[in-house]
């Protein structure tokens, strides 16, 4: 259902689950920002099309910061929709599930929801994200 949902929203926000014009979007999602503060890799794990990976590296850099983006993606068809949007960043997306993926390397920043993990697993999926995907001093 959902995966249909985003193929067939028909605008970039709703490719990434989210209703609403793009002054909502970057409010809802710009303050991200202010959690990074430095330079850095970035991995969106659920970053269906890929535009939060596109939005934070350009407002990361309106306030001075070079973040490079990578997501994470559970569906292999919204990992190619992020490839197709994102060419020059193709191999920076990956498909997996954030409760198995084994990380290739570790990223400086990473985003996430809790809902990606049934309720009773929520713990262990916050415990494996500090200690498998986050490099040291990472948020
Ligand atoms: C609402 S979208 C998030 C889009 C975007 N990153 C944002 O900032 O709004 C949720 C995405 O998370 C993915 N997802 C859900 N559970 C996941 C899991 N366990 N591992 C990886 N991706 C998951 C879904 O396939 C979906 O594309």
């Amino acid at each position: 259902m959902l995966e249909r949902a985003y193929l067939e929203a028909g605008d970039p926000r709703g490719e990434s689950g989210f209703g609403g014009d793009e002054a909502r979007w970057e409010r809802a999602r710009r303050p991200i920002v202010s959690a990074i503060g430095r330079d850095g890799t970035f991995l969106d794990v659920g970053c269906a099309n890929g535009l939060l990976m596109q939005s934070l590296a350009a407002w990361a850099g309106e306030e001075g910061y070079r973040v490079e983006p990578y997501g994470l993606d559970l569906i292999g068809s919204l990992a190619a929709l992020a490839r197709q949007r994102l060419p020059h960043w193709a191999d920076r997306v990956f498909i997996g599930n954030i409760m198995d993926w084994r990380v290739p390397f570790q990223f400086d920043f990473v985003r996430t929801e809790l809902e990606y993990a049934p309720q009773h697993r929520r713990r262990e999926m916050v415990e494996r994200l500090l200690s498998e995907y986050l490099s040291p001093g990472g948020r």
